[in-house]
């Protein structure tokens, strides 16, 4: 498929998902959120794709949040629908993805750009990154799930000053709060995610898929995470890749998923 806003590039089992507006530090405008979403149910439909790698295009953003240019005079309403549209297109959509998605959050990963970082199922940061959620200097709150997702990762307190002062942490204090799992150099950015993503590659993917449902469960409201564990944990047992890792491992032979 071809996009205006976005690139996506395929290598063997890795598709990295680029997004590429860097005139405006790549922020999140309608068309590039819907590009997004088409773009992550493509490689999600395509069976030789096991890893996503989402960043950002050029050194200086990842995402520098929603774009403020096409909401400044919206109301009430249609404030509402922008952020449930987003959530349920975008955000929920990447972190119920079957398939894994790493965030290379490459510089400023502000509002919208934190919050479609922490809908990944894990974040990498290069050194220069700077990461905040400024949405109440502009009299608004972060709509793509950051109140909800950024006390999960760091903590209600440290969430609480993040989204109250507006202010941008470093990546090595993001990386302290337990927001990013790794932070490199600018350089080591791109391989280390590749090489993480060749890592999960080597295992079952629809083990993975079960395993993200699973994590999930625990931070969905009604929902008893122990219990879809159990359900999840039982239908792994129906699998081929069970049949084929279990095999491998009494055979003394490495799995081929
Ligand atoms: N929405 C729309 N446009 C944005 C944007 C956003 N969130 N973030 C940056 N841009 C645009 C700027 O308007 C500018 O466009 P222009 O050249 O046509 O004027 C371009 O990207 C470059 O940004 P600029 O502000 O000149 O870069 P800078 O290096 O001086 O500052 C930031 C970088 C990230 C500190 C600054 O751009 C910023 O504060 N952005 C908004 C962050 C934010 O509040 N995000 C949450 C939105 S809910």
């Amino acid at each position: 498929m071809n996009y205006k806003n976005i690139l996506v590039e395929k290598n063997k089992n890795v598709a990295t998902i680029i997004i590429n507006r860097p005139k405006k530090l790549n922020a999140l405008n309608k068309e590039t959120i819907t590009e997004l979403h088409n773009a992550f149910a493509e490689v999600e439909n395509d069976e030789n794709i096991r890893v996503v790698i989402l960043t950002g295009s050029e050194d200086k953003a990842f995402v520098a949040g929603a774009d403020i240019s096409e909401f400044a005079d919206f109301d009430v309403n249609q404030g509402a629908e922008l952020s449930k549209k987003g959530q349920e297109i975008l955000f929920d959509f990447i972190e119920n993805l079957s398939i894994p998605v790493i965030a290379a959050i490459n510089g400023f990963a502000l509002g919208g750009g934190l919050e479609l970082a922490m809908a990944c199922h894990f974040r990498v940061a290069s050194d220069n990154a700077k990461m905040g959620l400024p949405e109440v200097s502009l009299g608004v709150i972060p709509g793509y799930g950051g109140t909800q997702r950024l006390p999960q990762l760091v903590g209600k307190g440290k969430a609480m000053e993040m989204i109250m002062t507006a202010g941008m942490i470093s990546a090595r204090d993001a990386q302290n709060s337990g927001l990013i799992n790794h932070l490199v150099t600018q350089d080591k950015l791109i391989p280390l995610c590749e090489k993480l993503a060749k890592k999960i590659s080597y295992n079952s993917s629809t083990a993975i898929a079960a395993a993200i449902t699973a994590v999930n469960a625990n931070f969905k409201e009604g929902v008893d995470g122990y219990q879809v564990e159990i359900e999840q944990f039982g239908n792994c047992f129906g699998t081929e890749d069970f049949e084929e890792g279990t095999t491998a491992f009494l055979e003394k032979r490495k799995a081929n998923f």
